[in-house]
């Protein structure tokens, strides 16, 4: 009875000291910081791969246009630099024949990829409809079956696609070397960022790419499945010991909003 009462009033200061805090470091980096600068800075870092960021630009706003009848803009729901620097690796890196995607979730990027890779096969994995973990993250838990039909709707649209549901633990038992391109965007959080990582880098092949979603650098937890420093910690540690060599963050999105520090994260690009 305490608890009904209380919850309510709990969960709106907590929304209100997020806006509050956001709305402030907005207004005081707002003095300071510079979109050109920042689009700069990515440039930068695209060139450090050979990959130009505008080409880039470019293929996925024709892409996301064709399969989606919509612009590309890191404004718009799940749409961020992921895409501009798949589809710049794409331009430049022909024989990319075989993807893998940890976490599937609703299909799009497995088709935007059979898209943008036009002779490669995708395999998507994603947990089981039936597991506990599947059905009580990103809001599934109302309807999941709806979601899951929705997302098998989308994958059938590339013959090329192979959709297998596991966990990404599994990976511990396929092959080594099978994959030009690592797509990481499973669970964020310890222990399973780290695994999902080892796995990638004993399932790529030489001069292939991985790419990670969601790196915090700090002010989050290690096992929120969201929003963790797991990658982060886990990425310095392999180059501390060189097992990776060739690593960037990028900026997840370059805006201002995405900038500041309470929301700000980062896309990790390993190449081989
Ligand atoms: C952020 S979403 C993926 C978004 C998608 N890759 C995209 O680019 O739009 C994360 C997905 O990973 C799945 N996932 C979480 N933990 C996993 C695990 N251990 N193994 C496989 N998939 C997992 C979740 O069920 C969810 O659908």
């Amino acid at each position: 009875m305490l608890l009904r009462f209380f919850l309510p009033i709990y969960r709106f200061l907590i929304r209100k000291i997020y806006n509050f805090k956001y709305r402030f470091q907005k207004f005081v980096l707002k003095k300071s910081y510079n979109v050109t600068h920042a689009i700069h800075e990515q440039n930068i870092l695209f060139s450090h791969f050979k990959l130009d960021r505008n080409d880039g630009l470019n293929l996925i706003n024709k892409v996301v246009t064709k399969l989606f009848k919509t612009s590309y803009q890191e404004t718009k729901g799940m749409f961020s630099e992921h895409l501009v620097l798949f589809s710049s690796i794409a331009k430049n890196n022909k024989n990319i024949k075989n993807i893998l995607e940890i976490g599937t979730y609703d299909g799009k990027t497995s088709l935007i990829l059979s898209e943008l890779f036009p002779t490669a096969q995708i395999t998507t994995i994603d947990l089981p409809k039936n597991s506990k973990d599947f059905k009580n993250s990103y809001l599934r838990n109302f309807d999941s079956n709806a979601f899951v039909i929705n997302r098998n709707k989308i994958l059938k649209k590339s013959k090329r696609i192979k959709f297998i549901p596991c966990n990404s633990l599994e990976l511990l038992n396929w092959k080594n070397n099978q994959f030009d391109f690592i797509w990481i965007d499973g669970a964020h959080s310890l222990p399973i960022i780290t695994s999902d990582i080892i796995n990638s880098i004993r399932l790529v092949k030489s001069k292939g790419w991985i790419l990670i979603d969601d790196v915090f650098l700090d002010n989050r937890q290690i096992n929120n499945i969201y929003e963790s420093i797991g990658a982060k910690l886990t990425l310095d540690e392999l180059s501390k010991s060189k097992t990776i060599k060739d690593f960037k963050l990028f900026k997840k999105r370059v805006g201002l909003e995405f900038s500041l520090p309470m929301v700000k994260k980062y896309i990790a690009v390993i190449k081989f």
